[in-house]
């Protein structure tokens, strides 16, 4: 409903990107926009009257849309829908179902999202949870919006560290405690790389050597290699069926490896790149922002992630032509990733509209507000984060303990802002009363049980029946979901999604406590049983959304 308020009062006053907002207090009705203000000075007027004149147009255009328009304060319009309105929208809820909120503004366009990301030989970090976990939420959400959304998880396949791990398998492996936990080895492998290269200054180099074996193609050097890639593959695999994450492609920085001499030699062309000390750097002097150079080519004509990400951008572009790339990467990653969209598009890389994005996030830090660590008997990988949760889920359902547990993780990191770092406290993460998952799955499961029992209702809503406040109030936000998922999906922000959700659940838990459902009278009944389904509607499609299921029982 935004954009076709938005769109008449672009028509009306002639200003592009008219801004219309829900208001945070319902008070000051469904919509609010300043655009009077903005209005006001190039029609040389106050703007309260500036705000007048728009208010008498809308009446005249549009008017029936809206029971009334208030101007208030220094000149913000508010908006407050009619009863037929509303009941349209609600019918849609009702037509629409799991397909409720989707639009159509993406249709047309491709959208790359580059997630999860983790590094092979290693277990998955917190950061790649959080990539993981964003990433999946933002596809899932851009879908919804029309876009063909193509996931790829960037596997950091390939460089230097292989060359050591296979060194190190070489001689020191234990094949027995591969197979228990073939990272855990790996890690075990890698570390004791690192040792005895203290000791013995020769292993960094016999390492080098083994990396250019495997480069250029020795059978054996790639043999293990792949071994490695595809046991770490097969724990993420397991990772991600448990997290119910699916990412389209999986190319991995290996993939590039053939196409990195061609960058090279593009940034040579072109000029933005030259030989300092043996090694190709990218300097940026042409650049307004000021950035320290970046290698792409080391003296030993070994290539880096700068590189790679070079030919990413180019492969993706030739492949598909996204309208966006976007790379969800921590924060600490800003200035490579400035780096890399900066000289993507002066070598023309990438598309002249295509919008290259960083959607960065900050940290997950431990209860005591530092980073994880085993020390302090906190969890470190994933997968212990995951279990941990899983475990603390089976008090409050034993039966679907791994949605609940799994689905209250991905909730708890979606629900802070991006940017902010997160401080886990595991009573918020599961607080059955508070801004998580398990509170918002356990609304749905409580309506799920009135139809259960009481059938659903068909037929249009009548909203002259639905007239206590507690089912104005539902209504007033079931009618909004559209609008938030538009608007979160646009600014790259899933907690939009889970602030809604909080408020949808909170509202619709005063209409269950002061609302009698199944013993009211039976057109009453009737109407709230409708709206008990199409607060069902809205919840599911908002944690599914966010890649959290819902449940007919908890
Ligand atoms: N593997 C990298 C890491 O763990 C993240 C890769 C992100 N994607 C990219 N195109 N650079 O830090």
């Amino acid at each position: 409903m935004i954009t076709q308020i938005a769109k008449l009062l672009e028509k009306i006053t002639g200003e592009a990107d008219v801004k219309v907002t829900i208001p945070e207090n319902m008070a000051f009705g469904h919509y609010t926009t300043n655009i009077a203000l903005v209005a006001a000075k190039k029609l040389g007027v106050s703007p309260r009257e500036a705000a007048e004149k728009i208010k008498n147009e809308i009446l005249e255009k549009g008017g029936t849309r809206f029971q009334k328009i208030e101007i208030a304060g220094p000149g913000f319009l508010n908006f407050y829908l009619s009863k037929d309105a509303l009941q349209e929208e609600l019918d849609k809820i009702v037509e629409a179902g799991d397909k409720y909120g989707n639009n159509e503004i993406g249709s047309g366009k491709t959208v790359v999202i580059d997630y999860s990301a983790p590094n092979i030989a290693k277990p998955m970090s917190i950061g790649h949870l959080r990539s993981t976990v964003i990433g999946d939420a933002l596809a899932r959400m851009l879908r919804t919006q029309g876009y063909q959304v193509i996931g790829d998880n960037h596997l950091g396949d390939w460089g230097t560290q292989f060359g050591k791990l296979i060194y190190a398998w070489k001689n020191w492996r234990d094949e027995m405690e591969f197979v228990k936990n073939p990272i855990k080895h790996l890690v075990e492998l890698y570390v004791r790389f690192h040792k005895e290269a203290e000791n013995d200054e020769a292993l960094e180099d016999i390492a080098r050597e083994e990396t250019a074996k495997l480069q250029k193609g020795d059978e054996e050097n790639r043999k293990l290699w792949k071994m490695m890639v595809d046991e770490s593959m097969k724990e993420f695999n397991k990772l991600y069926d448990r997290m119910g994450v699916k990412i389209d492609k999986a190319y991995g920085e290996s993939f590039y490896e053939p196409m990195l001499d061609e960058i090279v030699r593009i940034a040579l062309d072109n000029g933005i790149a030259r030989v300092e000390d043996g090694a190709i750097k990218i300097f940026f002097d042409w650049c307004e922002k000021e950035l320290p150079p970046s290698v792409l080519q080391k003296k030993d004509g070994s290539h880096l992630y700068m590189t790679t990400d070079l030919a990413t951008i180019k492969f993706r572009t030739q492949t598909y032509h996204p309208a966006k790339i976007l790379y969800v990467v921590a924060n600490e990653q800003a200035l490579h990733f400035e780096e890399v969209f900066e000289a993507a598009r002066k070598l023309k890389l990438s598309d002249e509209g295509t919008e290259l994005t960083h959607i960065k996030f900050g940290m997950m830090l431990g209860e005591s507000g530092k980073k994880f660590s085993t020390r302090k008997g906190e969890f470190i990988t994933l997968e212990e984060l995951i279990n941990k949760a899983v475990e603390e889920a089976r008090a409050i359902n034993e039966e679907s303990a791994e949605k609940v547990g799994i689905g209250a993780v991905k909730y708890y990191d979606l629900s802070h802002q991006r940017m902010s770092d997160i401080v886990f406290n595991w009573d918020a993460v599961l607080d059955m009363r508070g801004n998580s998952s398990p509170y918002i799955q356990y609304t749905y499961a409580r309506f799920a049980n009135i139809l259960n029992k009481a059938g659903e209702s068909q037929g249009k809503t009548d909203l002259d029946i639905l007239s206590t406040d507690s089912e104005k109030r539902v209504v007033d936000l079931l009618i909004h979901y559209p609008d938030v998922l538009a608007f979160a999906s646009g600014s790259y922000e899933p907690n939009h999604i889970t602030d809604y959700l909080f408020k949808l659940a909170n509202a619709a838990n005063a209409f269950y406590e002061n609302c009698q459902i199944i013993n009211a009278e039976e057109k009453l009944r009737a109407e709230r049983l409708k709206l008990a389904k199409m607060i069902m509607t809205v919840i599911k499609n908002g944690l599914n959304v966010l890649g959290i299921e819902v449940m007919e029982r908890m």
